[in-house]
This record gives C-alpha cells, structure tokens and sequence, in this order.
C-alpha cells in the first residue's frame, strides 16, 4: 500500500484529503469526528469578528436529475466567538496531533488586526494560518474577503504583515473572482506565503423562482450574491490551479479546491499540480465518510501505477498543459463510426449538421439498412459528434496522420513573418 502521507510547506498530514474552510469544519466536535472518519486535515471555519448569519443561505442548482451539481450561499465567516473557537482547536489538536489542523483567518486589512489574530491562533497549537481573502459576500463589502483578494498589492501586504509574526507556514487562499488568479497568488509569493490555496467561491446567484419571482435563496423577498462551488466549478478550480502551477513566479505549493468529490477528482489536482486538497460541498451533500471512498481509490490506483507514495503525483500533468499558440496544428483526428454499437439514434448527424462541419453522411448499405458514416476528409476532429452519441463504444476519435510536419501558431506566424520580412513578436498565448 501507498504512502499517502504529505508535507504543505511543512505542515504534516497522514493523507491530502483536507476539509476546507466552511459549515463541515465549524466547531470541535465536527472537525474531530471528521478526522475519525479518515480525513487528513481541516481548515478550520473561517476565524475572525464573529459575524450574524442570515437564515435561509443555501441553494443548490440541480442538474437533469443530479442533485447538487453546484452549491450557492451566502454564509460569512463564523458566527461563533473566537474564544470558543480557540479553545475547541486546543482540544482537537491535543487529540489529534498528527492531523492538519489550520485556522481560517479574515480581519479588517491592517497590520495590528492581523498581528493581533496570529498571535491568538498560534498560542493554541495551529499547524498553519489560511488567510482568507477570498469570500465573495458580506465581508467583501466591508473591505475583507474577495474585496482585498482582489487588490493583488493588497494581497501581497497583509501576508507579509501576517508573515512578520507568524511562526508556521501561511497558506493564502485565492479567490476566483479576478481576471487572472496568476497576479493575486504571484504576489502573495512575494508576501512571503508558503503555499496558496485555490478556488473559494465563485460569484453567482442560484436562481430565480418563475412564480414568485424571488431570488433563490430568499430572505424574506430579498436575495443578495452568493459564492458557487461545487461539481459545477471543477474545471474551472482546476484551470485555475493548471495555471498557477505552470507559472514560474508562483513557486510555493498548491493546495487545491473546487468541485472534488471523488478519488479521480483529488487525483486530477494532484497531477495538475496540487500538494493536498480540500472539499467542502461533496462533504456537506455526502457527510464525513465518503473519504473512505476516496482512500480506497487513492490507495488501488497508487498501486496500479506503482507508486509507492502519492506525493509522486503533485505535478505530473503540469507540463501538459500548454499556451494554445504552442499546440501542434497539424495533429489531426477524425471521428469513425462503430456500426455495431450504433443504436441509429442519429444525434450525432444532427449535431455534425446543424452546428458542426457537414460531414457525417447517411447511406444504405449493402443489406439496405440506413448506416452513417464520416466523410473523414472533411472531418475537423471538433468531437462534437462523440460527446453527443448516447452509445458506449459508437464513435471513436482516431488520430491519422495530416501528412504535415509538427507546426504550432506561433512557429507559423515566425515562418509567415520571416517571408514577409515583418517578424511580429507577438504570440498566442
Ligand atoms: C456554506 C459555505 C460556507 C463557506 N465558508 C467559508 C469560510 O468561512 N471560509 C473560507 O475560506 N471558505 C468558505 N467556503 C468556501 C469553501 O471553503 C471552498 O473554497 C469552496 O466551497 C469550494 O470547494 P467545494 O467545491 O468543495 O465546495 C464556504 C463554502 C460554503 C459552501
Ligand atoms: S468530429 Fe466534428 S466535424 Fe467530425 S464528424 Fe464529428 S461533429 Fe462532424
Ligand atoms: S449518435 Fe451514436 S448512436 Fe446515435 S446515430 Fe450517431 S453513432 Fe449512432
């Protein structure tokens, strides 16, 4: 069996499966069951100026009959007092000390504010801070959360402030609502963060009901923006993390967050350059137990790949991943369709038809039955015929050879530059 132990930026664990900042890791007693359950490490909900919640915050965007696909709310940061809050992680890490436990910290942005809070959280016992500047609501509108998140000078001041006094690794939280999260994370490298974490919630609004016309949730007839996670935001959380692992400025390590509710998931982080992860919704819509699932498959696929410790994932795709400029435009693929496995649904001619490029025929065979088949020369390889079809097995995309040397856009535009004789630097990125 695998090692699945890991090291943040010096904060130890037994596994990466962390439960992130949020409702799952609100009080004591939560987090140390959740740690009975198997999980790794928590970050502990967000610590800071207790604040009042609304009742009625959560809604959830069902999809064709997926429950949760993706999660809204419009929770703050604890509503609980800090003391209370401080002397429950004194117990937990007592109980638990070979386990992560971090605090969640938001305070107003200035420097006495944050000396004040490291000081208190660090006295108890914490293995690390995460400092939250990414919570898109209620606390943004004051000046914290997503609002200094945003500001990447103001990302880069308050960890140094918090950096000037804490004694264990600073972990700074991101937030996805921002143009390009490379700026915010390279300058919370250049505070001095020891690792980052990425995504917190995206701004959304779940809903609107067609009869009442309130917003969903409602308080009592009036809605305000919420923060999305979820199965929904993976692929975006995972860009996001693709894209500050690729960056050479942002060198400190990844822990990964949005969306992961499986072992693949946690595996797709990891290879996408995460050191750890966390779930919040998965955890919420599931409880604690499904990272008993999630270890089973960490630990079967580690051992199918023959690998002896799940730290040899963190980064293996990175490399894969690539400015479109730099992508070989003479690799070709062509959709084939398997006649046996082909339930004549004729999904994927509509689709080639309608909104693609024209090229998927429908003939008679030699028995006379009706068969379809791809005109391959015309064939763009979009894959949209194979991502609509409903039966396994029935269209393949196949890679043939275009005849053409390897050639991206950027060395084109060289090539195309060089003859005109006005070379352009300018590349796609
Ligand atoms: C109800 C709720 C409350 C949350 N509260 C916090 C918080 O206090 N601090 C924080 O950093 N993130 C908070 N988050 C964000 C999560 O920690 C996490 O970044 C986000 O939900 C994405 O992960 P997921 O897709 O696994 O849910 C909250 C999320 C939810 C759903
Ligand atoms: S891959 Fe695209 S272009 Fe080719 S047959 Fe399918 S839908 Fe048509
Ligand atoms: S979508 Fe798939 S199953 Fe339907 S006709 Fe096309 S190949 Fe056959």
């Amino acid at each position: 069996m695998a090692d699945l132990s890991i090291d943040l930026a010096g904060i130890k664990s037994p596994n990466p499966f962390w439960l992130a900042s949020a409702p799952p890791t609100n009080t004591g007693y939560q987090v140390q069951r959740a740690f009975e359950a198997g999980w790794g490490g928590a970050v502990w909900k967000t610590l800071g100026d207790p604040i009042i919640n609304t009742s009625s915050r959560f809604a959830a965007v069902n999809f064709n009959g997926q429950r949760v696909a993706g999660f809204n709310n419009i929770e703050l940061i604890t509503d609980r007092p800090l003391d209370v809050n401080l002397k429950e992680i004194y117990e937990t890490k007592k109980r638990f000390p070979n386990h992560a436990v971090v605090a969640s910290l938001m305070v107003e942005p200035t420097q006495e504010k944050w000396h004040e809070i490291v000081k208190r959280v660090e006295d108890v016992g914490v293995d690390g801070l995460e400092l939250n500047f990414g919570c898109p609501h209620g606390m943004a509108e004051r000046g914290m959360g997503a609002a200094s998140g945003q500001q990447p000078d103001l990302v880069e001041a308050q960890t140094y402030w918090v950096k000037e006094v804490a004694t264990t690794p600073v972990i700074v939280k991101l937030t996805p609502n921002i143009t390009d999260i490379t700026v915010t994370a390279r300058h919370a490298v250049k505070g001095g963060a020891d690792a980052i974490s990425l995504i917190n919630t995206i701004n959304s609004l779940a809903g609107v009901d067609i009869h009442s016309w309130n917003t969903i949730p409602h308080i009592g007839g009036k809605g305000a923006h919420g923060g999305y996670c979820g199965p929904a935001v993976k692929p975006i959380a995972l860009n996001m993390v693709a894209e500050c692992a690729r960056h050479p400025e942002v060198t400190v390590p990844i822990s990964g967050i949005g969306g992961i509710s499986t072992w693949q998931d946690v595996v797709e982080f990891m290879l996408m350059g995460s050191t750890a992860i966390q779930v919040c919704t998965a955890a919420m819509h599931h409880g604690f137990r499904i990272v008993e699932e999630m270890i089973d498959g960490l630990n079967n696929y580690l051992d199918e790949k023959g690998l002896a410790s799940v730290t040899e994932l963190t980064g293996k795709s990175v490399s894969k991943y690539s400015n479109w400029g730099d992508l070989n435009l003479n690799y070709k693929v062509v959709a084939r369709i398997n006649e046996d496995n082909c339930i004549n649904c004729n999904k994927c001619h509509i689709a080639c038809e309608d909104t693609s490029h024209q090229c998927i025929d429908m003939l008679t065979n030699a028995e006379g039955k009706a068969i379809l088949k791809v005109r391959e020369e015309d064939c763009v390889g979009c894959n949209l015929c194979s991502i609509v079809c409903p039966a396994e097995g029935a269209i393949d995309m196949v890679e043939v050879d275009s005849g053409l040397p390897p050639m991206t856009w950027n060395e084109r535009q060289r090539v195309v530059g060089s003859l005109s004789g006005s070379y352009s630097k300018a590349e796609v990125v």
